[in-house]
């Protein structure tokens, strides 16, 4: 199977995880990027059904949009039950690596406010330690040059995400060479910078369920 049909196989087990929310009525939350684009897709066979998402990101809102999906301010509903999004990484406890679309702040949002986050990611994703991956970071463009100095005092090599302005209006970091061997720590002490937004660690609030698309088919995995 290519990359593509990986992520197609992982967004319909995904379908399959929400199906019952979906039924019951309640919200669910949208991730953004290629992975979140096929469950999208799929999930224009609910339309019908479906009584509302919550997207992490403007590029999200307009495919929902698009298919005839009713998206929601999040501040307009009282929960969200189920939360759907791929990764860029992901490690044997759910902690990922997130925001190489730019969307990692409202992602965290969403994530933080569902009740259960099922991931979504091929198999390429999987892997022992955090940070292979450049770490993005959102950060407040006034504080651009402090927060990329107090990032190589972390140890990283940040690196200015040219041209990129996020949702929010604000600049991206990708910190390069930057093992993390303690995500919790490490996504506490980024976000003790003054300046930064979010940071694309995604430890404290993980992953409850990695849908892995394998060659073997997909995998459930739990922390
Ligand atoms: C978006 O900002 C990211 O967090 C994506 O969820 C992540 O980059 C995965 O994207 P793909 O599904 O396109 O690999």
């Amino acid at each position: 199977m290519t990359q593509d049909e990986l992520k197609q196989a992982v967004a319909a087990a995904a379908i399959e995880e929400v199906k019952q929310a979906i039924l019951d009525g309640e919200i669910i939350g949208i991730g953004t990027g290629s992975t979140a684009n096929c469950f999208i897709d799929l999930l224009a066979e609910y339309r019908d059904d479906i009584k509302g998402t919550v997207a992490s990101s403007e590029a999200s809102a307009e495919r929902l949009k698009k298919h005839g999906i009713e998206v929601y301010d999040l501040n307009a509903v009282d929960s969200i039950a189920v939360y759907v999004d791929g990764a860029d990484e992901s490690n044997h406890a759910l902690e990922l690596i997130k925001g190489g679309g730019a969307a990692l702040t409202r992602e965290k949002i969403v994530a933080a406010v569902a009740k259960r986050f099922i991931c979504i990611a091929d198999e390429s994703k999987l892997v022992d330690q955090l940070g292979a991956f450049p770490l993005p970071i959102e950060v407040l463009p006034m504080a651009r040059s402090h927060v990329g100095r107090e990032l190589v005092k972390l140890g990283g090599d940040p690196v200015y995400r040219e041209g990129v302005v996020t949702d929010n209006g604000n600049i991206i970091l990708d910190v390069y060479n930057f093992p993390i061997a303690t995500p919790r720590k490490t996504e506490e002490a980024i976000n003790n910078i003054v300046g930064v937004v979010t940071n694309g660690i995604f430890a404290n609030r993980a992953a409850d369920v990695l849908l892995l698309g394998t060659q073997n088919g997909v995998k459930t995995l739990t922390p």
